[in-house]
């Protein structure tokens, strides 16, 4: 047979060979790693990866892809201190950087997709040669990165692929991936209603109008989105990094939860406690700690995926208690009336499609000597005109579209529903800083509004 159609040559053979499924199987266990060892990789298997890595296709098979490899300690400190966010830099056994000559491209980013698919491609050799590794588009400002790799002007990053060796308790946990129902359609689009996101009308949305810092699209008022959008937005997305302690802490919010839930007041024995939309554990973790040990906490979310991050989370956060985990169905609580000694809303209403239908529900689950605990990010505040001169010109975030709310308009939705018998102005910048003002109008201005309320 001629070499060229001979198809076990050509790769194209019809007959799936057996090993097929145990092959797939292996390929979909593959997960992203953020807790290496820190052990070094031998060249000549990263080299044996890489070549793997270059069979993937590339427009026109121009393989404009580049590698940097970055497996000098002092040079992956550097690397890490670079991207900030990515502390796993730091102790895998090497970086690739996935680089691409520019000048020549199709459109549709042609040479950036030839990338991308040989930068797969490398994930998988490394997870079928049993290493472990994680895709990052976070490498840290470009330009630092251009001077890191000593990278020509004609050339650009856009991410590196971490590979190592995970350390033995490092978290086993896959995101869940959509159902295929949802990411699927035949001849035309369609998509499940919940999944299309709202963006602000306009004629057109081009891509290269929008960036992280910029979104002119971006719909920031979650009282324009629907419940099942808000759920199935922050579902997916939101929490996908690893449920390692310490992630997704944030640095604006400093001890600025530690003072929002100094507010509670001495709780009845055996308290059933809820905590509402409590950003992947992180505000549970403070509310844990703090409760007493007979108080029974229930986290509650809009979709299960939270959920599951959030109960992987607890245990790494050495949170021994038992915490339950409830999901609500639009703003309808899983509680029976009056169920409830304490509820805390941690800056989540300012997060809702409908916060009146969700503190009419708080209300309804409170035990009349029950306390709400709530806080809000205050648009009244420096904070606030900083959120709409910047952030919010930028894209959603991934925990989901918020608007800042002024303390009129948080008056007139506790009116008729709630007794506000504290409240403290905490902090004043995005900076961390969580200096509290307990009395005075200058709480008004504060970062964030903080106060505990009982029912009416
Ligand atoms: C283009 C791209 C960029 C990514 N950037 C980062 C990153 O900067 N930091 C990070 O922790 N994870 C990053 N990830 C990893 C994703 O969060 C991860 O692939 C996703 O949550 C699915 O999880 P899995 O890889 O375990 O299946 C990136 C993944 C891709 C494909």
């Amino acid at each position: 047979m001629n070499q060229s159609t001979d198809p076990q040559k050509t790769g194209m053979a019809a007959a799936p060979l057996p090993t097929a499924r145990a092959i797939l199987d292996r390929m979909a266990a593959r997960l992203s790693c953020r807790d290496f060892d820190g052990s070094p990789i031998p060249r000549d298997e990263l080299l044996a990866m890489l070549a793997d890595a270059t069979e993937a296709p590339s427009s026109c098979n121009q393989q404009h892809w580049h590698f940097v490899v970055v497996d000098d300690p002092a040079q992956l400190a550097r690397a890490a201190d670079l991207a900030g966010g990515n502390p796993h830099f730091r102790s895998c056994a090497a970086l690739v950087y996935l680089c691409f000559q520019k000048g020549w491209t199709h459109d549709n980013f042609s040479v950036v997709q030839g990338v991308a698919a040989a930068g797969y491609h490398l994930m998988l050799s490394a997870h079928l040669r049993g290493w472990q590794s994680i895709w990052n588009a976070g490498t840290g400002d470009p330009d630092k990165v251009r001077a890191l790799l000593d990278l020509p002007p004609t050339f650009d990053n856009q991410g590196a692929i971490a590979i190592g060796r995970a350390r033995p308790d490092a978290p086993g946990r896959k995101p869940p991936r959509r159902p295929l129902s949802s990411v699927v359609s035949f001849q035309t689009f369609a998509r499940p209603a919940e999944t299309v996101y709202p963006a602000r009308p306009a004629a057109a949305y081009p891509y290269h109008a929008m960036s992280r810092a910029s979104n002119p699209f971006a719909e920031w008022d979650p009282t324009r989105w629907t419940p099942a959008q808000l759920a199935d937005y922050r579902a997916w997305s939101v929490w996908a990094k690893s449920p390692l302690a310490g992630v997704y802490t944030s640095r604006r919010q400093g001890e600025a939860t530690e003072r929002e839930l100094d507010l509670i007041r001495p709780l009845p024995p055996a308290a059933q406690v809820a905590e509402i939309l409590p950003w992947g554990g992180t505000s549970t973790v403070t509310l844990a700690q703090r409760l007493p040990g007979d108080a029974r906490l229930t986290v509650v979310e809009a979709h299960r995926n939270n959920l599951d991050f959030i109960a992987d989370r607890l245990p790494r956060e050495g949170i021994a208690r038992p915490v339950d985990m409830a999901l609500m169905a639009g703003a309808r609580l899983p509680f029976a009336d009056g169920a409830l000694d304490l509820v805390v809303i941690p800056q989540s209403l300012e997060h809702m499609a409908d916060p009146a239908a969700m503190l009419a529900e708080v209300r309804r689950v409170l035990k009349p000597a029950g306390q709400m605990v709530l806080s809000l990010r205050n648009r009244a505040s420096r904070y606030g005109a900083e959120w709409a001169r910047g952030e919010s010109r930028g894209q959603v975030p991934l925990q989901g579209p918020f608007t800042p709310l002024r303390p009129k308009a948080l008056a007139a939705l506790l009116q008729d529903r709630f007794v506000v018998e504290d409240l403290h102005g905490i902090g004043l910048s995005a900076g961390g800083d969580a200096e509290v003002l307990t009395a005075g109008p200058l709480r008004f201005r504060r970062r964030l509004l903080a106060l505990r309320a009982r029912p009416v």
